[in-house]
């Protein structure tokens, strides 16, 4: 029977043999080892700082850097932004962080652009630069400088009409009855009106495609759709498709 004494072996106290320390050696210089790890590391982190610390200094000494021009759209501090909106010239004194959107609706009294969610999602804020559609929520007032933008208050002149007369897209809207409360509506016209511009196909799931990007939370979608169809077929089919 193995006694206490032979089972603790070498390490046992007052055996008489030599103590095995390979266990207590191997885990000292594991220590040891840790221990340089984290000096070297020490080391290296002060001379990345000083090397840092030297490099700001003498950024700091260097010469100012030669102004560069800058972009068209930039403004400073100051400066107008000047946006063109349905043919009339606009001087906004606005910070460049402004989109569109909320340039057109509270610093122009636009209000045609609806917004309704303000992150690209629903296509109420639609607008046209240039002829065409984009989310006014999601570009800055400063990046449309220079640029003709048409909200639906101008809509109608833009393609010539003239007094109350509407855009053929804005009547035929009224008839298909492309709309229920029409929050959604002014950003359904400016995108659709822009959309038959573009090389879509000609069924009404090209339709629906194409219009995707805006949301009717009334599902006036039928009407919308036979709006957009009857636009583009032209007057004649246009009264086919009447219901
Ligand atoms: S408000 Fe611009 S997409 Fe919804
Ligand atoms: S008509 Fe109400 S959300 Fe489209």
């Amino acid at each position: 029977m193995t006694t206490i004494e032979q089972a603790r072996g070498p390490l046992a106290a007052g055996s008489g043999e030599p103590v095995d320390l390979s266990g207590d050696q191997a885990r000292a210089e594991r220590v040891a080892a840790a221990r340089r790890r984290h000096r070297q590391w020490v080391n290296l982190a002060i001379r990345v700082v000083s090397l840092a610390i030297a490099l700001t200094r003498r950024v700091a000494r260097a010469e100012p850097a030669v102004a560069r021009p800058r972009p068209a759209t930039a403004i400073a501090p100051g400066d107008a932004v000047k946006l063109r909106v349905n043919g009339r010239e606009l001087s906004l004194d606005l910070e460049p962080r402004v989109a569109l959107l909320d340039a057109l609706r509270e610093y122009a009294g636009i209000t045609g652009p609806k917004k309704g969610c303000d992150h690209g999602q629903c296509g109420a804020c639609t607008v046209q630069v240039n002829g065409r559609r984009i989310l006014s929520c999601l570009t800055f007032a400063v990046m449309q400088q220079g640029k003709d933008i048409t909200t639906i208050e101008g809509l109608a002149a833009s393609a010539g009409a003239s007094g109350d007369a509407l855009h053929p897209m804005q009547q035929a809207f009224i008839d298909h009855d492309g709309f229920q409360c029409g929050y959604c509506t002014s950003g359904q016209i400016m995108s659709a009106a822009a959309m038959v511009r573009e090389p879509w196909g000609q069924t009404d799931d090209d339709v629906r495609e194409a219009m995707s990007g805006n949301i009717c939370r009334c599902g006036a979608y039928p009407g919308i759709v036979a709006a957009i169809q009857a636009v583009r077929k032209g007057p004649t089919a246009d009264q086919g498709a009447r219901r």
